[in-house]
């Protein structure tokens, strides 16, 4: 039987057993946009006085990211980093058009356009057939650049947050990744707010907490038009692989996804979980050529991969 918004009585568009809520096309936006308010506050993310840079993929995520940011009245503009992804399918112009599209129709804020390729000459394909980190693996040198490129530019424009799309999905596949290995620095880093160090921007995942059909279903009753195909490089990534094994938990246990996330949280807070190794103090100096902060010795690992 269909069900019921919890709120109206209309039909809902929406139901999450978790929560145990189901919602209307009108009442699961607005919640979706009370919701990350909260979660923002919560976490102390940022006021209203922080200039966010929102890194948009064009995916459904960041797109409905952006769309909640700037509805909430946030200082949000956008980043869309054009990675050179064709692989026959025309990925990265099809997601650029995608950014684009969203960004006409909300004037209120900016959209920048990184071109990999005109900037630096190639793009990942290019990059990862070339080098040694990129054999086989893609997205190895494709997450270098991402973060290199975020970074540089929040800085080079003055913005001093730099948010993701990331989903409570994303989140929790990584959080099992790094358990199941015992990931300890990878564990000590995972957190929806990394605080602005010398060289780099506060990081920030406001949805995090939401499951990805959330921020699927927000995208479709907005109108939101994104890009529904998955990078073609992330064909078989292990992360796959993992949200399959964890949605499996969550049929079984509605809400598994998030106590597993939220109890982390909790060891980390509470407990002190992996906080230690974060306080290490890591031998940082700047890279000669980019000035970005590097352990490396000499130039940073992006820098590297244009040599
Ligand atoms: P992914 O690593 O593809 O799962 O993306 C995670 C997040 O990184 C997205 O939600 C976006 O916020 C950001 N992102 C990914 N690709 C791009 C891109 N080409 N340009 C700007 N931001 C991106
Ligand atoms: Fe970077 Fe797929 S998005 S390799
Ligand atoms: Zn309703
Ligand atoms: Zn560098």
């Amino acid at each position: 039987m269909p069900r019921k918004c919890r709120k109206c009585g209309q039909p809902a568009v929406i139901n999450m057993r978790q929560h145990k809520l189901a919602l209307c096309k009108n009442h699961f936006p607005a919640w979706i946009v009370e919701q990350t308010e909260r979660f923002i506050k919560k976490y102390k993310m940022f006021t209203y006085d922080d200039r966010i840079l929102v890194a948009v993929s064009g995916g459904k995520d960041s797109l409905a990211l952006w769309d909640v940011l700037i509805q909430l009245g946030y200082q949000a503009d956008g980043l869309y980093l054009g990675l050179g992804i064709d692989e026959g399918i025309g990925y990265s112009a099809e997601s650029r058009a995608m950014v684009e599209d969203f960004a006409a129709k909300h004037p209120q804020a900016r959209l920048h356009i990184i071109d990999i390729v005109q900037t630096y000459g190639q793009g990942i394909p290019e990059v990862a057939r070339r080098t040694r980190r990129g054999k086989g693996k893609p997205c190895s040198v494709c997450g270098l650049v991402k973060r290199h490129e975020m970074n540089r530019v929040a800085r080079e424009l003055g913005y001093n947050v730099l948010a993701t799309g990331h989903n409570l999905d994303d989140e929790v596949a990584v959080l099992f990744q790094n358990t199941l290995n015992w990931q300890v620095e990878y564990l000590a880093r995972q957190h929806p707010v990394l605080p602005e160090t010398p060289g780099f921007a506060r990081k920030v995942k406001p949805f995090f907490r939401f499951y990805e059909r959330e921020t699927a279903t927000y995208a479709l009753v907005r109108g939101i038009d994104y890009i529904y195909e998955e990078c073609p490089f992330s064909v078989g990534a292990t992360t796959i692989y993992y949200k399959e094994l964890l949605n499996q938990m969550e049929a079984d246990k509605p809400g598994a996804k998030l106590h597993f996330y939220l109890s982390f949280l909790r060891a980390r807070e509470k407990e002190g979980l992996f906080t230690q190794r974060q306080e290490e103090k890591l031998d940082l100096h700047p890279c000669p050529k980019c000035g970005q902060p590097t352990t490396a010795p000499g130039l940073c690992a992006f820098c590297r991969l244009w040599e």
